[in-house]
This record gives structure tokens, C-alpha cells and sequence, in this order.
């Protein structure tokens, strides 16, 4: 072993030399450091190296100068949590402080926005609370240059006067807070270098601030998400570096005027969406060479598309869905347009057909024209367009849907076709040569008062997610392929006049099944949200986030529920109402853990309501009204929440709730919930909902309802 030991004894000296090499931190620093450790009420191991008795500069996170002095604490993602000490700004040296993305909470010391040596200073992605105070106004120049305090809970007005004080100023990135008052414009008096100013995502309100417009070097002013009124002032249009501005999801109004707009030559990047501006989309846009995204969603805008639109040669992303925009979408020549990926034109007034210039944009991945007035046939030409994966015709006035289906199966990258709401009183093709459609997740044929029967070329579809055939006039039964469908987990054929019973094969949808198969289709977010529902009030982001759905209401089917629907574990939502299903309810429902909606209603169901669907614990939606059935409706769990019309129409149902009070006879003893036991559920369910996250579905299913947008 003397080698060994001999290696041992040159490390340690390799160390030594090393460690001594670097210059010994000054002691008063190291203090400084220690009492910010010490204020640390979680280190995240830093501890471990942080010891009192070593040279501080080769602490973790630490940088030193050539002298031993701070000039660096880097201690990102480390998990640290208490509070921030005021003691780091006693580091003389120190320019660069980063403490993004841990939990630290409390105020943000003064000391370190007043630091005579911090020029980056960042802690965003943390939990600090509090105001940001102003900087004492007799103090000198200081030079912070970066600052970063988003992702925080800061509150209160945003200071003013400090930064005039910071004269080296480069960005502000205070997003994602709750500051309030009005956004204060003396960033851009006297600040030669200032560049960003992102403030979105906060509760700012009051007008854009006159001052901005002497903001000569910004280059990015977001503002996003507050609620800012008024008009956009004629002095902004002076800040003429812009390249990135964005007011999105505010209450701005008036116009976007034409002689002013075309003053922010450099604009890149536009956003004014989710605001009430009104009139016309300025001609001089065309000017705008180096445009690359325009989003002016969801405002009042009206007139016709400024043909000059087509000038933007270098556009990416054009939005404008839902305004009241009229006339032809052929204003603008699209061929000249060849960078465009994403167009969106839904929800206006637009008339015509589609100009087959568009489909000369052969990068174009998402094109939307969903409710407008638009008619005619598709051409051939659509095939140009290999790079499209999402595309939504739907609410139009387009015409034969056979050949449209011929036309588009051989576009290979198309993910989502959303094409409902035309070819009225059409033939649902049953032709088998439409193959293809290779890459399809997500399929809409609703509202089109189709005639036919659920054909069979949608089984060649193997990577179908969702489906749906709603509000149409199709006949026969459900084709028993459907269990072929290996990824289908959304299937809507409500509104039709489907007949026979609910076939077994429907049983055995793989997807609907399991919760534990992973999804096929495309996580990748869409562009925009995607509308869903008879209601358009589902709003999803991706495919992976449509709930597990079956629903087969308003149609003509018979005989009984099978037992085996129990098989469905994963079901979110099963609807079978208004058809003609009779016997009694299957016990096996109450397999269906996951269930949040289940609407029997409108049927010929007998029997008693199985007292085992307490048991489902995420039930928020429940109908079995105009049946009939009898006994006496469950007590306990979820069903303390249904309101009265869920049971109504069965007279021989009885309930405390219902006008029908059960008599001893009826009384089921076999489900002796006593009301401490029930109350332990609710709380249950509402903990259970509240920490681990209902989260995702109760974000797709129930607060879409409320929020129901566009
Ligand atoms: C670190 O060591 C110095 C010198 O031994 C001592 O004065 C100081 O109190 C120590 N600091 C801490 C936080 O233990
Ligand atoms: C701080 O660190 C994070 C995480 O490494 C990094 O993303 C960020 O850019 C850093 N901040 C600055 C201002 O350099
Ligand atoms: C904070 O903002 C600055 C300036 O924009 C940026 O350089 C830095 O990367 C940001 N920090 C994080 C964690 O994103
Ligand atoms: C500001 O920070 C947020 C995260 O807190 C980030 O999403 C945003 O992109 C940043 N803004 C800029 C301009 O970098
Ligand atoms: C806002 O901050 C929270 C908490 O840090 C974070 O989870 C979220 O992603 C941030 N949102 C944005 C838009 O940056
Ligand atoms: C914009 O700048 C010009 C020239 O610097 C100045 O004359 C004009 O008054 C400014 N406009 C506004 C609205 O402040
Ligand atoms: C929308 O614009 C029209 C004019 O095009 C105007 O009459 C109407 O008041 C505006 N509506 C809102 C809500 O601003
Ligand atoms: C559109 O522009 C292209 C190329 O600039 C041109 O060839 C074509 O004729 C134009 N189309 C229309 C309808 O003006
Ligand atoms: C289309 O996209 C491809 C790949 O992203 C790119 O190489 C090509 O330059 C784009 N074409 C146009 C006309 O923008
Ligand atoms: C739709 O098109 C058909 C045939 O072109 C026409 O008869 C009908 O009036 C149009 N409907 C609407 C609402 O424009
Ligand atoms: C059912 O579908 C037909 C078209 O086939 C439609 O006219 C009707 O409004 C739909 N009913 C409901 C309740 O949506
Ligand atoms: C179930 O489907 C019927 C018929 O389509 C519809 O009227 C009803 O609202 C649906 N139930 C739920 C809970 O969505």
C-alpha cells in the first residue's frame, strides 16, 4: 500500500497548493457570507463547504478577484429557503448576485438595490414578498445594470425615482408579481442604455404613461397580462428601437394609427391581443419589413385586410382571430409571404374562398379559418402545404365534404382536422379509397347534418385520439372496428340517430381502459388554445389534454347498459342520455374512479341507483333525471351536492332532497353512511382536489366552463 499512501499525500498537497493558490477571502467578507448562511433556515448543502475556518473564495457559488475579494455569488436552483440577509451587500466587490430559482421569502434587502457594486442582480423565481423601497434620492450614481425579480410575490407601486439613479441601466424583468399603481415612464429620462422593461403579468392599471416615447434605446417593452387602459399614446410611437412590444390581455382601446405605427420601424414583434381596439388595420404596416409576429386577437378591429400586409415579407405569425374583420381574404397575396407557420383568421366576417395563395406558403404548419362566411370547394392546390399539422375549417360554408376528405388525406403532417359546421345536409362519404391521414390525432366532423353511417375508412385512422361525429344524421349501429382504435380517448357521436345496443367492442377501447398507456399523440403545445364542446367552452392546449370521454347521448340506442362499461376505468365523462336504454343501472359503474361527469339521463333505466357510486369521489356532474327509477337516491359523498333536477322525472325515486321523502320501506339499509363519515369524505375529496392536483382535469373540465372564452 506505500503507493497508495504516497498517492494520497500528493493529492492532499495538490490540494493544499491549490487552495492556497487562490487568493484568502477577506474575513470581514467571509462574515458577511456566514451571516447570510446563517439567515438560511434550509442551505441546500451549501453548508458544506461554507465553513468558517476555510478560504471563503472556494465556497460553493463563490468568485473572488485576484485581491480575495467577492466578486461573484452564484447559487441558483440550490432549494435554499428563509430569508435573503442584508449582510451580502456589505461584499464591497461584488457585481454579480444570482439567487434564481429557490424559496427564499421575505423582503428584498435595500442594501442590495442600493449597492455601490452589484451590476446583475437577480433573484427571480423565488418566493419574496413584500414592496420594493425607493432608493434613498441623496444617494450617488449606482451602477446596476440587470435586474431580474420576477416569478416573485412583490407587491405595492413599482419605485420611480431610483432609477434615475441608475444610469447604467440595461433591464428590468419584474414579471409576474403583483405590483399595482401606474407603470411609472422615468426609466427613460435619463437612461442612455435601456433596453428591456418587462412588466407583464402584474396588476398594474391607469394609462401607458406619457415619457416612454424617450426611451431611445429600448428595445423591449412588455407590459402584458395588467390592466392597463386607454389609447396607445402618441409619444410611444417615439421609442423608435422598439422590436418587441407587447400590451396583450389588457383594456387598451381606440385605433392603431396609421402615421404612428409606421414610426416603430424596427418592430419584430407585435402582441395587442385580448384588448377593445377598434377600427382598421393600418395600411402602413407594409412598412414594417422586419415583422415576424403580429397577434392582435380578440379586439374590436373591423374592415378589410390591408392588401400592404403582404409587404411584411418576413412574417411568421400573423393572428387575427376574433375581430369583425370583413371582405376577402385574398386583399393579401400570401405568396409572398414563405416564412408564414402559423395564420390565424378565425371568428371574424371574412367572405370568399380560400386565395390559393396561401397555399403557395409551403412551411405553413397551423392555418386557421374557423367561423367566418368563407365557401366553395377545396382545390388541390392545399397539398402544397406538407408542413401543416393543424388545420380548421370549421363554421363556414365550405361544400363536398367528399371531395375535401380526398383532397386532404394525403397530407402527411396533419395532426388536427377540424372541419365541422359545413357541408350541410351532405353524404357522409363511405368511400374506402380515403385512406392516408396518416398522422391524424384529432378529427371534427360535428354540425354538419351529415347523412350515412360512421364510415368505415375512419378505422384505418390508427392514431386517432379524438373523435368527433356529434350533431349529424348518421344511422346504423356502432361499427365494432371501434375497439381497433388503439389511441382513441375522446370519441363524441352525441346527436345522431345511432341505433342498436352499446356494442361490446366499445368495452374494449384499449385507451379508455387503462389510464397507464401513455398517449401517441403530439404533447407539443398548439399555437393557440383549441375549442371543444358542443359549448366551444373546452379549451385545450395539446391533445394529450382532452379528457377521457364518451358520449353517445341524444341518439336511438337500446337494451341495457352493459356490465362491462365497469371495464372503462379510465373514463373522465360518460354521457348516454336522452337514447332509449332500459334495466337497471350496472353495479360496475362505480369501477369508473375517475369520473366527473356521468349523465344517464332521459332513458328507461329501472331499479335502484347503486348506492356504491358514493364511491366515486371526483363526481361533479350527475344526471340520471327522467328514468325510471325507484328507491331511495344514496346519501353521502358527492351525492350531497347534486342538486334536486339530477333525480327529477323518476316519481318513485325518494329523497330527503326531493319532494318524494322516503318512508321506512324504502329506506336501503345496506348503506349506512353515518354523517361523520361523510363529512371525513368531504373533507377527503376537497384536501385530495386541493393538493394533488385535480389539478389538470379540473383545469380542462371545470374551470372552462367558467371561464368561457372567445
Ligand atoms: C469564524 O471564525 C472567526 C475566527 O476564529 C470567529 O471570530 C468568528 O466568530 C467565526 N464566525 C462564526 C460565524 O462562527
Ligand atoms: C442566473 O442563473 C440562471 C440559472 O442558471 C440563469 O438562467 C440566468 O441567466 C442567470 N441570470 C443572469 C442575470 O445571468
Ligand atoms: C433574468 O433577466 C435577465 C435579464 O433579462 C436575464 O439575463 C436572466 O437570464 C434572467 N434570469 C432567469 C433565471 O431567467
Ligand atoms: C421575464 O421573466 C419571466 C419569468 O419570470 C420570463 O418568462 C420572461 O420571458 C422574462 N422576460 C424577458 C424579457 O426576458
Ligand atoms: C410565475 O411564477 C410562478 C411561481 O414562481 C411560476 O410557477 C410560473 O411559471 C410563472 N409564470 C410565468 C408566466 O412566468
Ligand atoms: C417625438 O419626438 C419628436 C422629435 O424628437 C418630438 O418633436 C415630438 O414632440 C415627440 N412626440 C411626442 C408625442 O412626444
Ligand atoms: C367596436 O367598433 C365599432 C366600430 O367599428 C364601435 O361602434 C363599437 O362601439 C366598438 N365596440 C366596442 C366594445 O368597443
Ligand atoms: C402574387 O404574387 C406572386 C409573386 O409575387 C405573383 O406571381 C402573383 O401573380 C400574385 N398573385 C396575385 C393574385 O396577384
Ligand atoms: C421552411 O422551413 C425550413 C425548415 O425549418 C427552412 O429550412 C426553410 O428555409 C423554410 N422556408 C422558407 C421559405 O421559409
Ligand atoms: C351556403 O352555400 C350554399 C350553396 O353554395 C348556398 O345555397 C347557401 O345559401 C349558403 N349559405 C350561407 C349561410 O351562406
Ligand atoms: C342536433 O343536430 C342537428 C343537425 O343534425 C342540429 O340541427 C341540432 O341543433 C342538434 N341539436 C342539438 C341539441 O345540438
Ligand atoms: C349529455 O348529452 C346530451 C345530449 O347531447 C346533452 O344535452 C347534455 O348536456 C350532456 N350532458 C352533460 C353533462 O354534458
Amino acid at each position: 500500500m506505500p503507493y497508495s499512501g504516497l498517492a494520497t499525500a500528493a493529492l492532499l498537497l495538490l490540494l493544499l497548493i491549490v487552495a492556497t493558490s487562490a487568493m484568502a477571502c477577506v474575513e470581514q467578507e467571509k462574515s458577511s457570507l456566514l451571516q447570510f448562511l446563517a439567515e438560511l433556515s434550509h442551505d441546500g448543502g451549501i453548508a458544506m463547504s461554507w465553513q468558517n475556518g476555510t478560504n471563503c473564495c472556494v465556497w460553493e457559488g463563490i468568485t473572488c478577484n485576484e485581491d480575495g475579494a467577492v466578486i461573484e455569488v452564484r447559487l441558483t436552483s440550490k432549494g435554499l429557503e428563509g430569508q435573503i440577509a442584508p449582510s451580502l451587500g456589505e461584499l464591497t466587490s461584488l457585481s454579480r448576485l444570482n439567487l434564481s430559482y429557490n424559496s427564499l421569502s421575505g423582503g428584498l434587502p435595500a442594501e442590495l438595490m442600493s449597492s455601490g457594486s452589484i451590476v446583475v442582480l437577480d433573484v427571480s423565481f423565488n418566493r419574496l414578498n413584500g414592496d420594493l423601497q425607493e432608493l434613498n434620492p441623496s444617494v450617488s450614481d449606482r451602477p446596476l445594470q440587470v435586474l431580474n425579480i420576477s416569478s416573485n410575490r412583490f407587491t405595492g407601486e413599482f419605485p420611480s425615482i431610483t432609477w434615475e439613479k441608475m444610469r447604467n441601466l440595461v433591464a428590468i424583468n419584474a414579471s409576474n408579481n403583483s405590483f399595482t399603481g401606474h407603470i411609472p415612464s422615468s426609466f427613460c429620462s435619463n437612461l442612455p442604455s435601456f433596453a428591456v422593461l418587462d412588466l407583464g403579468y402584474n396588476q398594474f392599471s391607469g394609462n401607458i404613461p406619457p415619457g416612454i416615447g424617450k426611451c431611445s434605446a429600448l428595445r423591449l417593452l412588455k407590459a402584458n397580462a395588467n390592466n392597463i387602459r386607454g389609447p396607445l399614446p402618441g409619444d410611444l410611437f417615439n421609442a423608435t428601437s422598439l422590436e418587441y412590444l407587447s400590451f396583450a390581455n389588457n383594456g387598451l382601446q381606440g385605433t392603431i394609427d396609421d402615421a404612428l405605427i409606421v414610426k416603430l420601424i424596427n418592430l419584430v414583434f407585435v402582441d395587442l391581443g385580448w384588448n377593445r381596439f377598434s377600427g382598421k388595420i393600418p395600411n402602413s404596416i407594409g412598412q414594417l419589413k422586419r415583422l415576424k409576429e403580429l397577434h392582435i386577437c380578440s379586439n374590436n378591429l373591423s374592415g378589410e385586410l390591408p392588401s400592404s400586409l403582404g409587404d411584411c415579407t418576413k412574417l411568421v405569425t400573423i393572428n387575427l382571430r376574433g375581430n369583425k374583420l370583413t371582405g376577402e381574404l385574398a386583399k393579401v397575396n400570401y405568396s409572398n409571404l414563405p416564412n408564414l407557420k402559423t395564420l390565424d383568421f378565425a371568428s371574424n366576417h371574412f367572405t370568399g374562398k380560400i386565395p390559393e395563395s396561401i397555399y403557395s406558403c409551403s412551411n405553413l404548419t397551423w392555418l386557421r379559418l374557423s367561423s367566418n362566411r368563407l365557401h366553395g370547394q377545396l382545390t388541390k392546390n392545399i397539398q402544397n402545404l406538407n408542413s401543416i399539422t393543424f388545420l380548421s375549417l370549421s363554421y363556414n360554408n365550405f361544400t363536398n365534404i367528399k371531395n375535401t376528405l380526398h383532397i386532404l388525406k394525403s397530407l402527411r403532417n396533419l395532426n388536427v382536422l377540424l372541419i365541422g359546421g359545413n357541408f350541410m345536409h351532405e353524404a357522409m362519404p363511405q368511400d374506402e379509397t380515403i385512406d392516408g391521414f396518416e398522422n391524424i390525432f384529432g378529427i371534427s366532423i360535428h354540425d354538419c347534418a351529415l347523412t350515412g353511417k360512421i364510415p368505415s375508412w375512419l378505422s384505418k385512422l390508427g392514431n386517432l385520439a379524438v373523435l368527433d361525429l356529434s350533431n349529424n344524421k348518421l344511422r346504423g349501429p356502432i361499427p365494432t372496428w371501434i375497439n381497433s382504435l388503439n389511441f382513441l380517448k375522446y370519441a363524441d357521436i352525441s346527436n345522431n340517430s345511432l341505433s342498436g345496443e352499446i356494442p361490446q367492442a366499445l368495452m374494449e377501447i384499449p385507451m379508455l381502459k387503462s389510464d397507464k398507456i401513455a398517449d401517441n399523440s403530439d404533447p407539443r403545445a398548439f399555437p393557440f388554445p383549441v375549442y371543444a364542446g358542443a359549448c366551444l367552452c373546452f379549451q385545450y392546449r395539446t391533445v394529450t389534454a382532452f379528457p377521457k370521454m364518451l358520449n353517445l347521448g341524444n341518439n336511438k340506442f337500446t337494451g341495457a347498459i352493459p356490465m362491462e362499461i365497469g371495464e372503462l376505468k379510465a373514463l373522465v365523462s360518460l354521457n348516454l342520455s336522452f337514447n332509449n336504454l332500459n334495466r337497471e343501472i350496472p353495479q360496475s359503474i362505480s369501477n369508473l374512479k375517475n369520473l366527473m361527469v356521468l349523465d344517464l339521463s332521459y332513458n328507461h333505466l329501472t331499479g335502484a341507483i347503486p348506492p356504491a357510486l358514493v364511491n366515486l369521489h371526483f363526481l361533479s356532474e350527475f344526471n340520471v333525471s327522467h328514468n325510471d327509477l325507484k328507491g331511495s337516491v344514496p346519501i353521502g359523498g358527492q351525492f350531497s351536492t347534486f342538486p334536486s333536477s339530477s333525480f327529477a322525472g323518476n316519481p318513485e325515486l325518494c329523497s330527503p332532497i326531493l319532494l318524494h321523502r322516503c318512508n321506512v320501506a324504502e329506506v336501503d339499509l345496506s348503506s349506512p353512511n353515518s354523517t361523520k363519515e361523510y363529512i371525513n369524505k368531504v373533507i377527503f375529496v376537497i384536501a385530495f382536489c386541493v393538493f394533488f392536483g385535480v389539478g389538470v382535469l379540473y383545469d380542462q373540465i371545470v374551470l372552462s366552463r367558467y371561464f368561457r372564452l372567445n
